[in-house]
């Protein structure tokens, strides 16, 4: 049995709960010992996971009894839903229920649930800026998280509400990187105008969440907002050109015509950046620059992450 101070982590095998993972195992004298929470732990990740010395348990966050197992005895857990597994904000409210239930079942002493913000307290229903969505949300998958805050507080579980940032890695994964245009160019496009997105690298989340639980009570309570830096779309265009060798130019698109792409979740997402558009002062000040480098003293700039990654980013 171990003295350590167990953390039960969700989407231990993805990026936010992979990088809390690792930044608990690279710590091996911190006082902390990791659960590493997983649907399959056959799956290569899990295993990899397992071979780094975490323990692994199988839940999954839409069966209550196996949540409440998988925090069992354990001193905190990481809190995460998967809103792009299922586009759905009613399935997010209940899987966050769930995990409320279970910490508070658990008794845990420190649980971080990984938030944003409900949008409709700064852009009601009724404010026809942007569309509303699924007849309740102006940005779905922002909306519902916020929404959920709710539902640990009520219970009495001793919480951090964690404000994360725009991943950097959405220009891998999300096919979010810059694109040939006509001239031979590469085109970056967002829709943010002039204006900053705070942005991170995802494996510095959970190195940011590690911050947390080890600076433990005192951050009990409080909302912390977390980013490896605010950049316009210009200068990320200008670190893309740096880095990938090749001019870079930034195109700002209206959220509309964002909206319009087609995609799956195009809409929400381009609701999304209108809404950090236009709150760019609450949305950046609010997401902190110096307190999540206190945080995590590893975290990584724009730069530095195009370092580590620029050969990953497609460019078709
Ligand atoms: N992309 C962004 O810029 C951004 C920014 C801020 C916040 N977010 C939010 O981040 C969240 C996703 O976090 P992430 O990026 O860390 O996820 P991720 O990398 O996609 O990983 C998700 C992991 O969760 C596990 N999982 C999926 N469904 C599960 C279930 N039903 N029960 C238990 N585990 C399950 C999977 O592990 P197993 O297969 O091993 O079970 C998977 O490895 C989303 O809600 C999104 O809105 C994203």
């Amino acid at each position: 049995m171990t003295s350590k101070k167990i953390i039960a982590v969700m989407g231990a095998t993805g990026a936010q709960g992979g990088g809390l993972v690792r930044a608990i195992l690279d710590d091996s004298d911190g006082g902390f010992a990791v659960r590493a929470i997983t649907r399959n732990a056959g799956g290569d990740r899990a295993k990899a996971l397992a071979s780094l010395g975490a323990e692994v348990v199988e839940a999954d966050v839409d069966d209550a009894e196996s949540l409440k197992s998988a925090f069992e005895g354990a001193y905190g857990a990481y809190c995460v839903t998967f809103y792009w597994e299922h586009f759905s904000p009613q399935k997010e409210l209940a899987q966050a229920g769930n995990m409320a239930a279970a910490a508070s079942h658990a008794g845990l002493e420190h649980v971080i649930w990984s938030t944003l913000e409900d949008t409709r307290q700064w852009v009601p229903l009724s404010d026809d800026r942007m569309p509303t969505l699924m007849e309740k949300y102006k940005v779905p998958h922002f909306d519902a998280k916020g929404e959920a805050n709710a539902l640990f507080t009520s219970r009495g579980v001793p919480v951090t509400f964690l404000l994360t940032s725009f991943y950097w890695d959405n220009l891998i994964h999300f096919g979010m990187g810059p694109k040939p245009g006509t001239d031979g160019k590469l085109v970056f496009t967002l829709p943010m105008g002039d204006r900053k997105l705070p942005g991170i690298a995802s494996e510095d989340i959970g190195r940011c969440a590690y911050g947390i639980f080890r600076k433990g009570r005192d951050y009990i309570g409080r909302t912390v907002g977390i980013t490896g830096g605010h950049l316009t779309g210009e200068e990320m265009a200008d670190s893309l050109s740096k880095a990938l060798g090749r001019e870079v130019v930034y195109n700002a698109i209206t959220p509309e015509v964002y909206r319009g792409l087609g995609f799956p979740g195009a809409e929400d997402l381009g609701n999304m950046f209108q809404f950090k558009h236009d709150f760019e002062s609450y949305f950046c000040g609010v997401r902190k620059l110096d307190e999540s480098r206190e945080l995590n003293p590893s975290l990584q700039t724009f730069d530095d992450w195009l370092e580590h990654n620029k050969q990953s980013i497609p460019l078709e």
